[in-house]
């Protein structure tokens, strides 16, 4: 199972003071000494974290996968063309929110979200939907013609005791029908070092996406260590 390392909140502190550091690059770098599949950053339409001078730069230095995080929206899909990241993720993306708070809404967005699938996955790059477990948002994903789709385990990671249980259940149930019906399928959103272990024993996973945990630790003991201990979390919810 892939680990896909989220850099972006590096870039958070670095715009906090709208200087050079720290650099996010940096933290892609420490990341995958630590052992990082893949490297994630989201460029969000107000820029607020993430430049396109960074995601310029990650696509020359940046030997694993480049994940690009981004809206289905006419500039992204030009910038991704130009760029060619290794996987393409698409968000819904709201300007006031302060993650990325649901999965797509495949029913009110088919239409725009089809469209850019296909002029991304036309030109190599395979495209992941950042869905919610929800069987409906499965077969939409699959409909639409997307390769890939990421579970959001947003809900799983903010609730507790029962009603975690009950999140982690369609978890379960979407990644089970994604995989049925011929999808690669990765999880991700709100995944920690205490709740990584049940999503990472799920069979048939391909990859998981995590960010701000990851940069929180790497704050205190650096990134190679947050990411490696991570890592070891993965392996020992496998097993
Ligand atoms: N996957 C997707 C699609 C996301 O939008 C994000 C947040 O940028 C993540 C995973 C990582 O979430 P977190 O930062 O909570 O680990």
């Amino acid at each position: 199972m892939i680990l896909g390392v989220n850099v972006d909140h590096v870039a958070t502190v670095r715009q906090a003071r709208g200087g050079s550091d720290p650099d996010p690059l940096t933290g892609a770098a420490l990341a995958m000494i630590g052992g990082a599949d893949g490297i994630t950053i989201h460029l969000r339409e107000d820029r607020r974290h993430i430049q396109d001078r960074d995601l310029k730069l990650m696509r020359r230095l940046v030997p694993v996968e480049l994940n690009l995080e981004m809206a289905a929206i006419k500039e992204m899909i030009g910038i991704a063309l130009k760029v060619k990241p290794d996987l393409v993720t698409l968000v819904p993306e709201k300007r006031a929110e302060l993650t990325t708070e649901g999965g797509l809404n495949l029913k009110k967005k088919k239409t725009q979200i089809k469209k850019a699938v296909k002029a991304i996955q036309d030109k190599g790059i395979p495209v992941s939907l950042f869905i919610n477990p929800a069987i409906t948002d499965v077969n939409a994903s699959k409909e639409i013609g997307a390769s890939m789709v990421e579970i959001h385990t947003g809900r799983y990671s903010d609730t507790r005791g029962r009603r975690q249980a009950l999140e982690l259940t369609k978890v379960k149930k979407a990644i089970k029908m994604a995989l049925d019906i011929g999808l690669l399928v990765n999880a991700g959103h709100g995944l920690n070092y205490s709740n990584v272990k049940k999503i990472a024993a799920i069979k048939g996973l391909r990859g998981l996406y995590i960010g701000h945990s990851i940069v929180s630790r790497a704050v205190f003991i650096g990134m190679e260590k947050a990411v490696k201990e991570m890592k070891r979390l993965i392996k020992a919810g496998k097993r």
